[in-house]
C-alpha cells in the first residue's frame, strides 16, 4: 500500500463531495426502533452473542512493552484477565489471574499459579486482541480483512501511552457508539471545539471486513480546502493533517489514527442495559516532543479530548438515554446521510440472530423456548 496516495485519493474524494455539497449517503433513512437501547434481554444476549463470542481490542503493545509487563482487563462484568508478555516476549490472556500473580511471574507463566487458563490472545501491528471464548482463535487479519494493510503501513508498536480517562456513564453501550459515527453534530454541538476547525455534515464513509461490519469515517478539515486546484504531485505527507480518520472496528471500538496520535475508545455494556463504561486511551505515536497535527502537545491533545467528549458528547448521550428511558420515542430516524449508524445497528441485530429490520421488540419466550432463562448463547 502507498500512503501517500492513499491519501491523496481521499482528499480528491472529499474535495468533490465538497464541491458537490453533498456527503456519502445510504439509499435510504433508516427507522431504528429504541427498545434497543433499553431492552434488558437484548442486553443480556449482546454480551453473549458478541462480548463473548467476537475478537476484542483491549490494548496496545506498549502497554506492556518488555516481557513481565501486565495489565488487567475488567472492563465487563465478573471477568478478569491478565494481559501479560512472557520472558519470551509473547503476549498471554490469562483467565482469573491477578495483577499480583503478574507481577510475581514476572513473565514466567509458571509462577502465576496452577490453574491459569488461556484465552485466544494475538498480537500483531501493535495491537492486543482477545476473545473472552476458550473455544474460539483470535486472528487479527481475518478480523480486520481489507483494513489490514493500513494497519500493516502504520504498525502501532511504537506508541506510548499518554493518558486515560474512563468514563462510567448512564447511557447504554450502542448509544455511546453512535456519537462516533457520524459527523453533522459537528457545527452544533461542538461549535466552539471540533467544529471550529472541521467541515461539519461532510464526510467519506467506507465499509471494512469480511462481513463488512468494520467502518471508516473521514472527516476533513477547514484547511484542506486550500488543495483545491493545486496540483497534487506537490502534495506531501502533510496532507493527512487535512482529514480525521475515524474507524470502527467491530464490535466496540472507536479508534482515529492522526499522523501523530491514535485515540482509543473501547465501550462496554455495564452493569445494566442503560450503563456502560468507555475507556479512552491516547498515545502518541513517534517522537513525545513533536506537537499534534492541530498544535499542542499531547498531553494538551488528550485533556482536549476529554473535554469535548465528556461535556459535549457524553452529556447529550446521558440526556438521551433519559429520554429513551422513559420511552417517549419508539424510534430514531437515521438519515440518508448516517450510513454508518445505518450499518452498524443492522450489524448489531444480526449478530444476536435478529431480522434487521425488526421493529418491534420480539417476543423472548419464542426465541428462547424459556422465558426464566433469557436468551440463550448461539
Ligand atoms: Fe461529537
Amino acid at each position: 500500500m502507498n500512503e501517500l496516495e492513499e491519501y491523496k485519493k481521499i482528499v480528491h474524494y472529499m474535495l468533490d463531495l465538497h464541491g458537490r455539497g453533498t456527503t456519502d449517503s445510504a439509499e435510504a433513512p433508516y427507522r431504528h426502533p429504541t427498545w434497543t437501547y433499553t431492552d434488558e434481554q437484548l442486553f443480556e444476549i449482546e454480551k453473549e452473542r458478541i462480548f463473548f463470542k467476537e475478537p476484542l481490542l483491549v490494548g496496545f503493545s506498549c502497554e506492556m512493552a518488555n516481557p513481565g509487563d501486565c495489565f488487567m482487563f475488567q472492563d465487563l462484568e465478573n471477568i478478569n484477565v491478565l494481559m501479560i508478555r512472557d520472558s519470551e516476549g509473547k503476549a498471554h490472556a490469562l483467565l482469573n489471574s491477578s495483577l499480583e500473580a503478574g507481577q510475581v511471574s514476572a513473565g514466567d507463566l509458571n509462577k502465576c499459579g496452577e490453574n491459569i487458563q488461556h484465552l485466544p490472545c494475538e498480537e500483531k501491528y501493535g495491537m492486543l486482541y482477545i476473545c473472552l471464548d476458550k473455544a474460539s482463535a483470535v486472528n487479527i487479519d481475518k478480523h480486520l480483512a481489507d483494513l489490514t494493510p493500513w494497519f500493516k503501513q502504520w504498525d502501532l508498536a511504537d506508541t506510548q501511552l499518554i493518558g486515560e480517562h474512563v468514563w462510567d456513564l448512564k447511557s447504554n453501550w450502542k448509544l455511546a457508539l453512535d456519537t462516533f459515527c457520524e459527523g453533522y453534530h459537528f457545527d452544533i454541538l461542538h461549535k466552539d471545539s471540533v467544529g471550529d476547525f472541521s467541515l461539519g455534515n461532510i464526510s467519506q464513509y467506507k465499509r471494512f471486513g469480511s462481513p463488512q461490519r468494520h467502518h471508516r469515517m473521514t472527516f476533513p478539515n477547514k484547511p484542506m480546502l486550500d488543495l483545491r486546484g493545486t496540483d497534487d504531485k506537490d502534495w506531501g505527507m502533510e496532507i493527512q493533517t487535512h482529514f480525521q480518520l475515524v474507524h470502527f472496528i467491530y464490535p466496540n471500538v472507536s479508534l482515529l489514527i492522526s499522523p501523530t496520535a491514535v485515540e482509543f475508545f473501547v465501550l462496554y455494556p455495564g452493569k445494566k442495559v442503560g450503563e456502560h463504561i468507555t475507556r479512552y486511551r491516547s498515545y502518541w505515536r513517534g517522537d513525545i516532543n513533536r506537537a499534534s497535527w492541530s498544535g499542542g502537545g499531547a498531553k494538551e491533545n488528550f485533556d482536549f479530548i476529554v473535554y469535548v467528549v465528556d461535556k459535549e458528547d457524553y452529556w447529550v448521550s446521558a440526556n438521551v438515554q433519559k429520554s429513551l428511558n422513559a420511552n417517549r420515542r419508539k424510534f430514531s430516524t437515521f438519515g440518508k446521510n448516517e450510513p454508518s449508524l445505518i450499518n452498524m445497528h443492522r450489524n448489531f441485530l444480526s449478530a444476536v440472530g435478529l431480522d434487521p429490520d425488526i421493529k418491534e421488540a420480539p417476543d423472548w419466550e419464542d426465541l428462547t423456548g424459556d422465558k426464566s432463562t433469557g436468551p440463550v448463547a448461539a
